[in-house]
């Protein structure tokens, strides 16, 4: 099994992709939505739940993980890779190459995570791949956790997307970088709010073809559950009634969806 998690639905636009890329492979995907946003937390507890939640992924057996979350790429992949040394961990971040590939006029726009936005790994990413481009970074507080509630089309949702992007239209880039997996489930507000000239990033595919060719051999292990004969498991640590409905409306396949607790152990007496 390869194991995929994200701060709540927004990793369901890479699983799909995933599941595309390595049929038949059987994935369990876990949805921290109990603790949604990720964006909008303590680093050091993004670093906790994303160490419990690959904890709990290797428990079940997995032989990959992919954390399909930019916020928790940018904030816990190297110490899930430093914590499971033989566990082959495949990230996601903001597609600014893809995005400089595809501008026209070398103005570029990345909606994100204040946290993503805010960290090393990104500051890193942007010096080495915005090639001289123009670039504005376009934080979206409280985007995702109105796409956590289930109803992708409520007004209120509309309008913040319309907020967030209002900046990206002034300033005329024609490139925009869904930089959370989140994003891509709204891709058609977004769409609608920049204007039908601009094109939309979205490294799903990219991140899949990359853990496929990162899994390889690791695959083979992969058999099927028995437990779950369909192959696809998706837990969610909060209400999973907004992970059933977006994974009915965005997953071309059945998956079982349960509720998982993944609470912290507590601390030791000394
Ligand atoms: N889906 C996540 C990402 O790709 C984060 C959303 C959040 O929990 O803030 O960054």
């Amino acid at each position: 099994m390869i194991g995929v998690f994200d701060s709540g639905v927004g990793g369901l636009s890479v699983l799909r992709a995933l599941h595309a890329a390595i049929p038949g492979t059987p994935l369990c995907y876990v949805a921290d939505s109990a603790y949604a946003p990720y964006g909008e937390r303590p680093t050091a507890e993004v670093l906790v739940r994303s160490a419990l939640i690959a904890q709990h992924l290797v428990s079940l057996g997995a032989a990959g993980i992919v954390v399909a979350c930019n916020t928790a790429t940018a904030i816990a992949i190297d110490h899930l890779r430093a914590r499971w040394p033989n566990l082959p961990v495949v990230g996601i971040e903001p597609g600014l190459k893809p995005a400089i590939a595809a501008t026209r006029n070398r103005r570029i726009g990345v909606m994100a995570t204040p946290a993503t936005l805010a960290s090393a790994p990104f500051a890193k990413l942007a010096a080495a791949q915005a090639d001289g481009a123009f670039v504005l970074l376009q934080p979206c507080p409280g985007l995702a956790q109105h796409i956590e509630t289930g109803d992708l089309d409520a007004p209120e949702l509309i309008a913040l997307v319309r907020r967030f992007c209002e900046p990206l239209r002034d300033a005329k880039v024609d490139t925009v970088v869904l930089g959370c997996t989140h994003y891509p489930l709204i891709a058609r507000h977004i769409q609608a709010a920049v204007g039908p000239h601009v094109t939309l990033i979205d490294t799903a595919d990219a991140v899949a073809s990359h853990a496929a060719r990162r899994f390889g051999s690791n695959l083979d292990a992969c058999g099927p559950s028995a437990a779950n004969p369909m192959g696809i498991e998706l837990l969610s640590t909060g209400d999973p009634a907004a992970l059933r409905k977006i994974a009915a409306a965005w997953l071309p396949f059945a998956a079982s969806v349960a509720r998982v607790e993944l609470s912290q152990p507590a601390a030791r007496a000394a």
